[in-house]
This record gives C-alpha cells, structure tokens and sequence, in this order.
C-alpha cells in the first residue's frame, strides 16, 4: 500500500526507520484513523481536531497546519487509486538518540492508505460478542497516543475467549472498548459513558450523538455498571472501522433478546445514508 513520511511518498513495506525513532522506542507521538468512503474523506474536521488536540497534550509540535495536512491526505488518496480505503496517520517526536528527555522539533508525520478493513458480514448481521475487562489504561485516555499495550492486550485476551471486543471496567464503571466507543439503549434511551479523560472522544460516537438527535433518540452522557449493562435492551459500539456494531452478547450472557435491537439498526441505516 501507498504511504508518506515527511514529505516522500514510499510504499508501507518499505523498511524506513532508523532504530533510535521515539514512536516505536517510547510510543512517544499520536495518530488517526480515518474513514475514507466514495473518495470521501469522512468527518475530517472533527479528526483534524483531535488530532491536534493529541499532539499538544503532548507537547508536540506538528509543524503544519490542518490545511496543509488535509492537502497531503487527499493527494496520498488520489495516488492510492481507492475509492474506499482507512488513512492511518501518525506523529512522532522523530529520531534522536534514545533519552526519556525529548527534543523540541517539528513532528515527523507518517501515512498510510490502504483498502478499508470491514468487520465480518456474519458479525455485523447477527451482532457481536464482547469480553469485560478491567480497564488498566493510564488517565489520560483521551489523547490518541501510540501507547497501546492495555489495549492490544485486552483485545487479544477477548480474542482468544472468542469475543470481538474487550470492553474495559474502571471504578465500577464501563468506560469503552479496547479501540471502540460503547453505549447500552435503556427504555427507548442511548447511554454511553461522559467524554472525560477516561475515554478516547470518538468521532464515530459524536456522529451517534449527532443522528440521535436528528432520529429524536435521547442521549445520556452517563456512566452505566456491568449490571446495567446486562439488563439493558440493546448495547452497541462504534469506531472508525467498525461503524456502528450491534453487541448481543457479553460474557456469554445475552443482551435483550440476544440480537441487534431496533434502535441500533435506525443509527446504522442513518449512518449509511451519510457517509
Ligand atoms: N480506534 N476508543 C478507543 C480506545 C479507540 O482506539 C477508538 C478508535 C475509539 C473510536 O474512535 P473513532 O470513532 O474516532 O474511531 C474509541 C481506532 C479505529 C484504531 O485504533 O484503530
């Protein structure tokens, strides 16, 4: 697949790195994963946002601005020949001889656009499963970072139980999913967990909130327990790649009547419609 770093375009196998690059040494730097359907690049703004965000709190300096980024992503876009493709995007604090102490240098920006990774058919037909994990993540889990190790982990712990996702546990409370938003419908209502630092601020799960208003669906910010969670009517997640996902089973207990419920089937038509 087709890629970008600091200016050249390069193939994503090409073995480009130096050893002493802090994103892979210290996962010092932050990324994005955008969706690209029909040759349009979906919710843009919103992901430029965040990453900007991302970068700062950090202490990262991008050294281009979102305009100049977008430039770059539509042309990689283009050159890539896909109409339908996921753009990975990440920033580093570049290559310097390993220090915890970092240096103070303009981002060193990477890219790849490669076809769209969808969920399984079947899964996304009949809904999924999920594990309940605990969340041992840091407490800034609203910036993008590179460091992933809690969630690769919890993914493949939930993986090898023969779920879909982990969705992680903190204080009682379910925050998200390893790289998913989460939200449960109560009684015709959609909840989901407050946009603190403990969640990454989804952008999947601001066009949830978006189209709830527009479908006249009220939507709780508001904490909810696995206990809630197990007697609630529906529960779904959402993420760049995964869309809008129906979860009908958790722990193999089922959710409702252990399939998609009708309110998560209203987003996912909407969403269609939209991207
Ligand atoms: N992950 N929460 C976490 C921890 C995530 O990693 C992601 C996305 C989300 C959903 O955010 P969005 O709707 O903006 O994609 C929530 C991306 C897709 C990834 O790491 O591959």
């Amino acid at each position: 697949a087709i890629a970008y770093l600091n200016g050249k375009i390069i193939s994503s196998n090409d073995p480009v790195l130096p050893i002493d690059e802090r994103g892979h040494q210290f996962g010092d730097g932050v990324y994005e994963v955008i969706r690209v359907y029909n040759g349009r690049v979906f919710m843009m703004p919103e992901h430029m946002e965040r990453f900007f965000k991302s970068a700062e709190a950090i202490k990262l300096n991008v050294g281009k601005s979102s305009e100049e980024i977008m430039a770059i992503v539509d042309d990689l876009i283009e050159r890539s020949g896909l109409q339908d493709c996921d753009v990975y995007m990440q920033a580093t604090r570049g290559i310097a001889p390993r220090n915890h102490l970092f240096p103070n240098v303009p981002a060193s920006i990477s890219m790849t656009v490669k076809p769209s990774k969808h969920v399984n058919e079947e899964v996304r037909e009949s809904g999924a499963k999920i594990k309940l994990l605990p969340d041992e993540r840091w407490q800034n889990c609203w910036i993008k970072s590179l460091n992933l190790l809690p969630n690769i982990l919890a993914k493949q712990e939930a993986f090898e139980s023969g779920a879909l996702e982990a969705v992680l546990i903190r204080d009682g409370y379910i925050t998200e999913g390893s790289s998913s938003n989460f939200f449960i419908v109560k009684n015709g209502e959609i909840l989901t967990a407050p946009a603190t630092n403990h969640i990454l601020h989804g952008i999947t799960r601001i066009a949830v909130k978006e189209m709830a208003l527009e479908l006249d669906i009220p939507f709780r910010e508001q904490a909810f327990t696995s206990d809630e969670l197990l007697a609630a009517d529906e529960a779904f997640l959402t993420s760049t790649t995964q869309e809008i996902l129906p979860v009908v089973e958790v722990d193999g207990q089922k959710i409702g009547n252990g399939k998609p419920g009708e309110v998560v089937k209203k987003l996912y038509e909407l969403f269609l419609e939209k991207m």
